[in-house]
């Protein structure tokens, strides 16, 4: 078995759950009681702005509620304290790993307090509430649009992703359910190329089998006891 020297680590709604963040497929399958299609699509955007920018903007104010929990802080201690290469790939997009000090942090499916505008395409920090209109702030048209990765659409950094997971020697998946590509796809990326893989999650995640090893329970215990681990014996 090769060194760990390079951590890749993705992570998904279950690593926020203990924070009081809704994942998206509920026992109900629903995300916050809307079908995904409803909310999380181009077309339904098209169909009814409003609704989707209402969405999204009661997700973004339910963030001022919420912190980060034990994983997400285990997590940003690991960055600081590991000596090899890191990345930390997100599909969440609340800011929970940023406000835990995640740095070395890619949000593949977009973020929650970003903007992106129809108009000049520019990504901008938001805070209030997109349904108010409000005119973009690099070129002044009213075209903004949540920055958040729907279906259909392309996630973030794939180019960087894909060499990150050629490149790593483990990878760990957290908190999310497999179900969503590409993402869902990575840890056959990683394997294909030689890593060691290990998942923690409440349950088996749909992609369990190609994992090397399992770990069942709530991210918030798990995680820290795995970064307690790699660093005094990784
Ligand atoms: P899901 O809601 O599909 O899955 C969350 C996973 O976390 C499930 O497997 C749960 O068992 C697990 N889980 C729940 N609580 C947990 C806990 N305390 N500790 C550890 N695991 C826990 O969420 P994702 O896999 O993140 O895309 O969903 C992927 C993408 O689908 C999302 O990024 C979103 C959605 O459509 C976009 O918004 C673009």
């Amino acid at each position: 078995m090769r060194e760990i020297n390079n951590i890749v680590i993705l992570t998904g709604a279950g690593i926020s759950a203990e924070s009081g963040v809704a994942t998206f497929r509920g026992p109900d399958g629903l995300w916050e009681g809307h079908r995904v299609e409803d909310v999380a699509t181009p077309e339904a955007f098209q169909r009814d702005p409003q609704l989707v920018q209402t969405f999204y903007d009661e997700r973004r104010a339910k963030l001022k509620t919420v912190h980060p929990n034990a994983a997400h802080k285990a997590l940003a201690k690991l960055e600081a304290e590991w000596g090899g290469d890191f990345l930390l790939i997100t599909q969440n997009v609340d800011d929970l790993h940023d406000r835990a000090g995640s740095n070395r942090l890619l949000h593949m499916h977009g973020e929650l307090l970003s903007g992106l505008c129809l108009a000049c395409e520019t990504r901008s920090p938001v805070r209030g509430r997109l349904s108010d209109d409000p005119a973009c702030p690099h070129c002044g048209e009213v075209a903004m649009r949540p920055d958040i990765v729907w279906f259909g659409e392309m996630p973030y950094q794939m180019e960087r992703i894909e060499l990150a997971l050629a490149q790593c020697d483990l990878f760990v998946s957290i908190g999310t359910s497999g179900a969503v590509y590409p993402a869902a796809g990575f840890v056959r990326s990683a394997q294909h190329y030689g890593a060691q893989t290990l998942e923690i999650n409440l349950d088996p995640s749909e992609g369990s089998l190609y994992f090397d090893e399992s770990r069942l329970g709530k991210a918030g215990q798990l995680v820290p006891v795995w970064v307690e681990d790699m660093l005094h014996n990784g």
